[in-house]
């Protein structure tokens, strides 16, 4: 037995032992972990829930299959699709949950060494995490360019395209315009890479609103070190989360699992008192 390795890190699989270890000061590198779950709350639909989530409600796009409408062999041939999409959920008219406060509030307590969210919505950025803690794996709606020489493109020109339900076409060879959200068929951005080993540096991970389907974020939590504590608060349990000695589960809608933690913690005033100045 290797006896430099934790045997046990939570006094069991509770969130009073999971408020315990926090409480102790022994969790300072919190890698959070989180999807479309956390925004549904503010308004912005997931992708998979049944009925309610983006993919069962694209019919009247007429895709040949919903996934396409973020498909970059679509994209080329068909762009309008995305564009009637990109109307309704263009950042600026979503405010971010208490979910998006309880993320800051680790950063404000020097316990947030990375945020990796599959989101596009910026909604963590807006709730006051910083940049340089949050790793954009599937891009965001942050920067555009033309998908066939890169040229950037203006913000101000996107946004008018937007509203209107038009297509921006490139200033140069006009070719397509899009969005630097990571479309099925391309790269993830260089900072994923870079940053993905961290999870094995945590000494806590959250996955937070994620049904963990898609590679390669879904083989993040795989990084995790044995014995390191991990919570899931999701609607439904995903990526294996719950079998190890240290996993503690909130299943159950996320605004309400951050509330529960946060006053296991003696968190919630100043929580709630954050979130409200959002
Ligand atoms: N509270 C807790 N869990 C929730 C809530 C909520 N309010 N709402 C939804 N969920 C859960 C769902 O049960 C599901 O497990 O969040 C998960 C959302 O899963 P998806 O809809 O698949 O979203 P996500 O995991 O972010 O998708 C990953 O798929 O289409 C691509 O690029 C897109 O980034 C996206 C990726």
């Amino acid at each position: 037995i290797d006896e430099s390795a934790p045997s046990r890190t939570l006094a069991g699989r509770t969130l009073d032992a999971l408020a315990e270890y926090i409480k102790s000061g022994k969790a300072k590198k919190v890698v959070v972990m989180t999807g479309a779950g956390i925004s549904t709350s503010a308004g912005i639909p997931d992708f998979r829930s049944p009925d309610t989530g983006l993919y069962a409600n694209l019919a009247r796009l007429n895709l040949p299959y919903a996934e396409a409408v973020f498909d970059i062999s679509y994209f080329r041939k068909n762009p309008e699709p995305f564009y009637t999409l990109a109307h309704e959920l263009y950042p600026g008219k979503y405010r971010p949950t208490i979910t998006h406060s309880f993320i800051r509030l680790l950063h404000d307590k020097g316990m947030l060494l990375k945020h990796f969210t599959q989101n596009i919505d910026c909604l963590d950025r807006e709730a006051g995490v910083p940049g340089d803690k949050i790793v954009e794996a599937h891009g965001s709606f942050a920067r555009q360019s033309c998908i066939e020489c890169s040229m950037p493109y203006p913000e101000d020109e996107i946004k008018k395209h937007i509203e209107a339900k038009s297509i921006p076409r490139c200033e140069s060879c006009k070719g397509l315009v899009k969005p630097e959200i990571v479309f099925f068929g391309e790269q993830l951005p260089a900072d994923f890479f870079k940053h993905r080993m961290l999870p094995a540096e945590a000494d806590l991970v959250i996955v937070l609103g994620t049904s963990l389907t898609v590679q390669p974020f879904a083989s993040l939590p795989s990084m995790i070190r044995e014995h390191t504590p991990r919570l899931l608060i999701n609607k439904e349990r995903v990526g294996g989360i719950g079998s190890g000695s240290d996993d503690v589960l909130l299943i159950g809608d996320c605004d309400a699992g951050v509330r529960q933690l946060a006053e296991a913690c003696g968190w919630l005033d100043e929580l709630e008192s954050l979130w409200a100045q959002t």
